[in-house]
């Protein structure tokens, strides 16, 4: 098994591992951020550039180091390779240009959009960005479309990760997947529009990294920071019916996903379970949901109430950070 070192912690991995997910084995600082990559999908990667590290040493055998920053979610780990992400301090100046070009084009409308408090390109400017801009040109701009009755895409906002596309094309049945054009005139829209009477079609929300595809049904509803998850599942014929729904006190928001701690969908769910299933009783509720993620949306982190006290959505109830009468 290759043996690699990143930022100074070694790990043997399986062959053909990615330093990004020799990386996550690892967990912590060691991380490199990801915007496109998404282990659920296949040939996912290699679009955004976030994900970059330095190699300083290629392998055991040939131990120059890589010329250029890689893109660790395409790279495939060498026995004795030696890699930096946060230690290199010239390598996360080359990061904080890729997120300076992410933002060229990105409107900066984060008081109004939905994916607010969960959008990871927020985090990364947040950690990696510029205080202002230096762009001086017009901001590209499309008009919102609805992709359905049930999916809102601000074309405005994409970051043509591909995601999206790789959903439509590997989730749902049909084949429509492809970005139209190339550069700053490149935009998703009409292939994903052809996947809208999928079942799964939903999952495009999911996926984004950024509030250009949002959930119509929960659009300007609530803020997320606002709403509290809670773990449910239901039998259901076409998913795994293993969810989480946002909630206020008992008023079903919105459902998605359940996602793992890259913030990355765990089991597909389908349409029926995110956008028709809005009433308490439509579900068995697990428990409070843990929200990984670093964001505002993992602060004050509820916790199980005291089973004296009268039982609110199954026994579970939501309170603040601390147990009730601590
Ligand atoms: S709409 Fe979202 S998921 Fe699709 S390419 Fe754009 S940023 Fe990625
Ligand atoms: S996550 Fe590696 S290039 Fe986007």
């Amino acid at each position: 098994m290759p043996k690699v070192t990143i930022d100074g912690h070694t790990i043997e991995v399986p062959e053909g591992t990615t330093i990004l997910n020799a990386a996550r084995m690892i967990g912590g600082d060691v991380v490199p951020p990801a915007m496109c990559y998404y282990s659920k999908l296949k040939t996912s990667g290699g679009y955004c550039r976030t994900c970059l590290v330095k190699v300083t040493k290629g392998s055991e055998k040939d131990p120059r180091p890589m010329p250029k920053p890689v893109a660790s979610c395409r790279t495939t780990v060498m026995d004795g390779m030696e890699v930096q992400n946060k230690t290199a301090p010239d390598l996360v100046e080359a990061r904080r240009g890729v997120v300076e070009f992410l933002l060229c084009n990105h409107p900066l409308d984060c008081p109004i959009c939905d994916q607010a408090g969960e959008c990871s390109l927020q985090d990364l400017a947040y950690e990696h960005g510029l205080a202002k801009t230096r762009y001086e040109f017009s901001r590209r701009t499309f008009e919102q479309i609805d992709i359905g009755d049930k999916i809102k895409l601000h074309m405005t906002r994409c970051i043509l990760c591909y995601r999206c596309v790789k959903v439509a094309d590997q989730v749902t049945d049909k084949r429509v997947h492809g970005v139209m054009n190339r550069g700053d005139v490149g935009e998703i829209s009409t292939y994903i529009q052809n996947a809208i009477d999928n079942d799964f079609s939903g999952n495009m929300i999911d996926v984004c990294p950024v509030g250009a595809l949002t959930d119509r049904t929960f659009r300007f509803k609530s803020r997320v920071w606002y709403v509290n998850p809670v773990d449910a599942h239901r039998d259901c014929p076409k998913c795994s019916g293993k969810v989480t729904m946002w909630m206020k006190g008992n008023e079903i928001y919105r459902v998605t996903a359940r996602k793992d701690k890259y913030n990355e969908v765990i089991d597909w769910i389908c349409n029926d379970c995110r956008f028709e299933k809005k009433e308490v009783s439509d579900w068995k509720i697990d428990g409070p949901a843990k929200i990984d993620k670093t964001s505002v949306i993992s602060q004050n982190h509820y916790t199980v109430k005291a089973p004296s006290h009268k039982p609110m959505l199954n026994s579970v109830n939501m309170v603040g950070s601390k147990q009730i009468g601590e």
